[in-house]
């Protein structure tokens, strides 16, 4: 279980090269701290996790604070995967968000993991991406 685990709703503590380190444990890509340290302070909602002083996992949402809110780059150490952890993060920060409609990207094959949690396919989900055949070739989109 998560417990024992502190989730804080601040920056506060956060190294950010041990942050971008965990997108690369998990895995979920690479993340360049200092950028990585920007988008967190220009979201609306960030979400750290703590074991202690060792951070295990994190998430962030932007949001309206009304009606639409998204989900980014939920992710934990290995170590700390099945253990409830990404449930805990991820109800914690729809409590908080409080909107009544949540969207986000699952990483391919992850789908299962948000569906346990009331998420469903989006059928007319579109995207501009920066590099569509990248993202095409990762399973994000369709050319
Ligand atoms: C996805 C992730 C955040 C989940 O966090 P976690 O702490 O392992 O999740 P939890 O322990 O809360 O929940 C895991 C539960 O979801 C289930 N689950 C996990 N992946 C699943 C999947 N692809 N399909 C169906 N169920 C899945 C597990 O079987 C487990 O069920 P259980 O509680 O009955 O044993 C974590 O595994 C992770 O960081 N993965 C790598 C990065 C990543 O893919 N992030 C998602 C970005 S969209």
């Amino acid at each position: 279980m998560s417990q024992g685990i502190r989730l804080a709703f601040d920056s506060e503590g956060v190294d950010w090269a041990e942050a971008a380190s965990i997108f690369e444990r998990a895995p979920l890509g690479t993340r360049e701290p200092d950028k990585f340290e920007r988008t967190c302070r220009n979201s609306d909602l960030v979400c750290f996790a703590w074991d202690g002083d060792v951070l295990v996992g994190l998430a962030r949402a932007l949001s309206d604070g009304e009606v639409q809110s998204v989900i980014y780059d939920l992710c934990t150490l290995p170590e700390y995967q099945g253990r409830g952890l990404g449930t805990r993060i991820m109800e914690a920060m729809m409590e908080k968000l409080g909107t009544p409609n949540v969207v986000l990207w699952s990483v391919p094959g992850k789908e299962g993991f948000y569906a346990r949690l009331g998420f469903k396919p989006m059928l007319t989900a579109m995207a501009r991406m920066e590099d569509p055949e990248a993202s095409a070739a990762r399973g994000y989109i369709r050319l």
